[in-house]
């Protein structure tokens, strides 16, 4: 095993992890200390010569340089992180996979008398240290909390025997990347972590019993194994299946999902685990919603769809045959339990498709979202071991989802902000009708609206030639929204129409400018018309 100790400055992290590979016998690494020895040069040097990032690149480079986690029993080496170092997605990933990570934890009062004594702190320089250390700690308290919390606010002593008393106990299984408590729900991101977390959850909500909804599919693979994990640990757990797919989300659906809870006497403080992807998570979220006038959710999410996206932000709803989602409700989960794990068994085609719902959200002005899948997209699309093992999934998940916590957590019920999330999904959805549902994905259909959407903006003159120029070669580098569809321009006109996005009878479009989205109701019959020509066509 080894041992990471991550905490904000002053939190001991140097201190007690040398006395703690003294005493173990074990190499002691402490990153600040191999950047210094590397660079010959205090921190603060480089920080004032060569600037942030070039700290933080060279961070991630002694993050790599641990290279993998010694899993044999018994502490083998400890390290201590840099304070930020944990903000980077891939420097977590590489950092905190198989290793025991420890988040060290003191008031700021505290941690501020420490620092007073220490080395330069460039992030800490010029301000009052107390109210700098409170903001640090709450812009990265997710990235500290995926490690076991320990207020270490006592003598050095009492601070390592805490830390051997953690190490004592059973490491839970999985690995932990970030756990975000929000409004919207405790986001815990992970890797073979579902059953663990998902035990964890329910304790905390106090919930006697747990029904865990899912599909065939996703309950043969990933759910009777999780179910099973919780039983051991002294859950009580029933098990409800909806149909695959788009056909869970019918009134029927619904009503199996709340007659199943009601047979089986589920009460206020019982749980229902929905575990599955997008379509899953809206009839059991729905359910969870209505059943009883709302018990508690926790989401499982097993697509990367539902990963990124679907699983976050509350919405539920089910289909009519007069449109799709056209009931429903904002149900927040209590816990959102990401498995990055889960995905392995994912077909490709879903895996690609989901990738539409990422490029949005990049085109919504994410630049680190849009790099990310300008490099490595297409791995991720054909879905190889290494594009998992590298990191790029858990930071393309970590990227959207937390891109759409934001969003929603400033705008729960899109009467503003979360309009954006839009982008691509008027002329997407009409599609997706004008198609009947069949043989189009969502994310697929996302990226022919992206491009809809870009040749209405064009069109009205708000998206700059080479924005559209740059996401359009985006999907079409991940083979997205590429063949010309055969669906009449009149059907998608017709589903239009009906689109939610109305308001006082215009539709709201949402249109990609040179760095971000606007949104429009002033556009005219002939810009729509381009729209959906150019959605239709596919890549020109
Ligand atoms: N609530 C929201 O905010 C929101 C947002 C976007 C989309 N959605 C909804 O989500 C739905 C689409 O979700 P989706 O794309 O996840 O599709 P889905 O739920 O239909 O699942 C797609 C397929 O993947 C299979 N599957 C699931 N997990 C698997 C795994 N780990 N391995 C192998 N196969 C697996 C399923 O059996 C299914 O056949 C739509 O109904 C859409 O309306 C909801």
């Amino acid at each position: 095993m080894e041992v990471v100790l991550v905490g904000l400055p002053g939190s001991g992290k140097s201190a007690l992890g040398k006395r703690l590979a003294e005493r173990h016998g074990v190499p002691f690494v402490d990153l600040d200390a191999a950047i210094e020895a590397a660079a010959a040069r205090p921190i603060g040097d480089i920080f004032a010569q060569e600037g942030e990032a070039a700290f933080r690149a060279r961070e991630a480079g002694a993050i790599v340089d641990l290279g993998p986690a010694d899993r044999s029993p018994g502490i083998q080496r400890v390290v201590a992180s840099g304070g930020g170092a944990i903000v980077e997605p891939r420097n977590r990933w590489r950092l905190f996979r198989d290793r025991r990570v420890i988040w060290l934890d003191a008031p700021a009062e505290r941690l501020a008398q420490r620092v007073r004594h220490g080395p330069v702190r460039p992030l800490l320089c010029g301000r009052d240290p107390v109210d700098a250390l409170e903001a640090l700690r709450e812009r990265r308290a997710r990235f500290y909390a995926a490690g076991t919390r320990l207020v270490a606010d006592g003598s050095r002593t009492t601070g390592l025997e805490a830390i051997e008393q953690l190490l004592a106990e059973d490491q839970e299984a999985g690995t932990r990347l970030l756990r975000a408590q929000t409004p919207i729900g405790c986001w815990e991101l992970g890797a073979g972590h579902a059953a663990s977390a998902s035990r964890q959850q329910i304790r905390a909500l106090g919930s006697p019993r747990v029904a865990v909804v899912s599909e065939p599919v996703a309950w043969r693979l990933h759910g009777e194994r999780l179910a099973r994990s919780l039983g051991e640990a002294g859950c009580d757990v029933e098990h409800v299946l909806v149909r695959r797919g788009e056909r869970a989300k019918t009134l029927r659906g619904l009503e199996m999902v709340v007659r199943a809870l009601a047979e089986r006497r589920f009460e206020r403080r019982d749980a229902v685990l929905a575990l599955g992807g997008g379509a899953v998570g809206d009839v059991a979220g729905f359910g969870a919603a209505v059943y009883l006038r709302g018990v508690p959710l926790i989401h499982v999410p097993t697509t990367l769809a539902a990963q990124l996206d679907s699983s976050i932000g509350g919405k539920t709803a089910i289909d009519l045959p007069e449109g799709k989602n056209l009931v429903g409700a904002f149900h927040q989960p209590r816990a959102i339990v990401t498995d990055l794990e889960l995905l392995a068994s994912l077909p490709a085609r879903e895996r690609r498709a989901a990738l539409g719902e990422a490029v949005k959200m990049a085109a919504l002005g994410d630049e680190q979202l849009f790099g990310l899948l300008e490099r490595e997209g297409a791995a991720i699309a054909e879905g190889g071991p290494d594009a998992f093992e590298s990191g790029a999934v858990a930071e393309l998940v970590e990227r959207c989802a937390w891109a759409k916590i934001e969003i929603v957590l400033a705008d729960e019920r899109e009467d503003d902000r979360r309009m954006a999330l839009n982008l691509g999904h008027s002329i997407g959805h009409a599609i997706e009708a004008a198609a009947g549902y069949r043989g189009i994905l969502h994310g697929e259909a996302v990226a022919y609206g992206l491009r809809g959407a870009l040749a209405v903006g064009q069109s009205v003159g708000v998206t700059p030639r080479d924005r559209a120029e740059r996401i359009e070669s985006l999907l079409a580098s991940l083979d997205l929204g590429r063949e010309p569809l055969t669906l009449a321009a009149a059907g998608v006109r017709h589903h239009l129409a009906a689109d939610k996005k109305h308001r006082d009878g215009r539709l709201q479009w949402v249109l990609a400018t040179g760095d971000g989205i606007t949104v429009s109701d002033r556009v005219a019959d002939s810009a729509v018309e381009a729209g959906i020509a150019a959605a239709l066509a596919g890549a020109r």
